[in-house]
């Protein structure tokens, strides 16, 4: 293990991007961060956090004398050997992922015998051979290449960076590999040292396991509720056997987010193009379509018609303590209400500008009494602490009607019935 750590280029100063720059340069790299979007970057001059993320704020302060930014590749070209891609690879309409950032990446690097291209970004699983053949084909064979797939979770990201639960590095075996494991080295994770396609296949098949489960537990919440069961006492009973574990086993109203929705779908689509129907993963998707809709037949049930009725939705962002909206449920939920007639009041701790630019049609409340007023219905879509620990005897003096939707299974249903409201959650008794 090298004693002082090397610079390293980050390319892609997104919520992977500058949590990893940060964290290398919390471990003593210097840093040197590049972005297209030049107001990204003089935010980041600024000393201005361009997204929500607890703890990163204090991160990029602490090291600021470490880290740079720029929207010069050359900078970071100059700088360091090991340039970390962190750009977008969002879902194509044919399920597949776009690599047109990270192609655009590896057409802007030179030739070079000095750089390796460390692949952060979510790609397929047989990216990095492919893109090998790219450097061939562009005359810039001495480019070395290294799978690091990202693991760390929008909301905790800062603390998983620095406690991950394994790092997994794809390599040939060549000088990169050996470079980033030993930046990773004083986090002690256990280390995987693979080749480039099992290590890209380990990240979308997580993530895809993941996923499965949210469906399964999901599936298991909707039979809950034809047949008496209550679906937390029964995800407790499972969760403790060993085998299975407790986390993502809680059930609600379907994952969204930046990370699952596509890597399922570019998993899926990358089996078909090979040639393999991956049957569960079907499921998996399917079942999440569903499960987010579920809650406007529980609207039904209780309300009649949703014609003119107020719909109060609690939390926007796919999952709390993030501004993130890519794929939120509320997304649906709320584009849903509307079709139905409803008209939606949201309140969401930190995510009304990042929602603003993706919903339409409903209104903005300054607090969540505010969006609660008036209120035929309440919705819980996202599970904030904030909104946990509601004084349910006000929301119940404020709203118009009594019904509380809980669609996470975050709140203590003798609470909420204690305060006058009707309680209902996803697969509850
Ligand atoms: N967000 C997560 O929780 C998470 C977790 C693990 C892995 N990932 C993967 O990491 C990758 C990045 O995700 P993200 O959520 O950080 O994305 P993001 O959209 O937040 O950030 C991507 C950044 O890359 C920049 N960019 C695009 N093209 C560029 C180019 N040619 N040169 C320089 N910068 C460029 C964009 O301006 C943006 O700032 C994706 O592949 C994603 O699947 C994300």
């Amino acid at each position: 293990m090298s004693s002082s750590p090397q610079p390293i280029g980050v390319i892609g100063t997104g919520y992977v991007g500058l949590v990893s720059a940060a964290g290398f340069a919390e471990l003593g790299s210097e840093v040197w961060c590049v972005d297209i979007d030049a107001e990204k970057i003089a935010a980041l001059l600024r000393g201005e956090v361009p997204i929500y993320e607890p703890g990163l704020g204090e991160m990029l302060a602490r090291n600021a004398s470490r880290m740079h930014f720029s929207t010069d590749l050359g900078d970071a070209l100059e700088h360091a050997r090991l340039l970390f891609v962190a750009v977008g690879t969002p879902p194509t309409y044919s399920g597949d992922a776009d690599l047109s950032a990270v192609h655009a990446v590896v057409g802007a690097i030179p030739a070079s015998r000095d750089h390796a291209l460390v692949m952060k970004s979510t790609v397929p699983c047989g990216t990095g051979v492919s893109l090998r053949r790219v450097f061939t084909e562009q005359g810039k064979d001495g480019l070395a290449y290294v799978s690091c797939p990202e693991f760390l979770k929008e909301g905790s990201a800062v603390a998983d960076f620095l406690h991950p639960d394994r790092v997994v590095v794809g390599d040939t075996g060549d000088w990169a590999g050996d470079a980033v494991v030993d930046l990773y080295a004083p986090l002690g994770a256990p280390l995987v040292r693979t080749d480039i396609a099992s290590a890209e296949m380990v990240k979308l098949a997580s993530n895809a396991f993941l996923a499965t489960k949210i469906s399964f537990i999901n599936e298991i919440a909707n039979v809950c509720e034809e047949t008496g069961a209550d679906v937390v006492e029964v995800a407790r009973g499972m969760g403790l056997d060993d085998r299975i574990g407790s986390k993502f086993l809680q059930a609600g109203i379907g994952f969204g987010g930046s990370c699952f929705p596509k890597d399922v779908d570019a998993l899926k689509q990358l089996a078909g193009n090979s040639g393999y129907h991956f049957q569960l993963l079907n499921a998996v998707i399917e079942v999440n379509d569903l499960q987010k809709r579920r809650v406007i037949g529980k609207l039904h049930k209780h309300l009649g018609g949703l014609v003119g009725k107020r719909v109060a939705l609690l939390g926007l962002a796919f999952k709390p303590n993030t501004d993130d909206m890519r794929e939120a449920s509320s997304l649906v939920l709320s584009a849903r209400l509307i079709a139905d007639g409803s008209s939606v009041t949201a309140y969401d701790p930190v995510a009304e500008e990042q929602a603003r630019k993706l919903v339409t049609g409903i209104s903005f409340a300054g607090s969540a009494m505010e969006a609660v007023t008036g209120a035929d219905a309440v919705v819980l879509v996202t599970e904030w602490q904030e909104l946990v620990e509601l004084d349910w005897s006000e929301v119940a003096s404020r709203m118009t009607g009594s019904l509380i939707i809980d669609g996470r299974n975050a709140l203590d249903p003798g609470v909420i019935r204690a305060a006058g409201l009707l309680y209902e959650g996803i697969g509850r008794r």
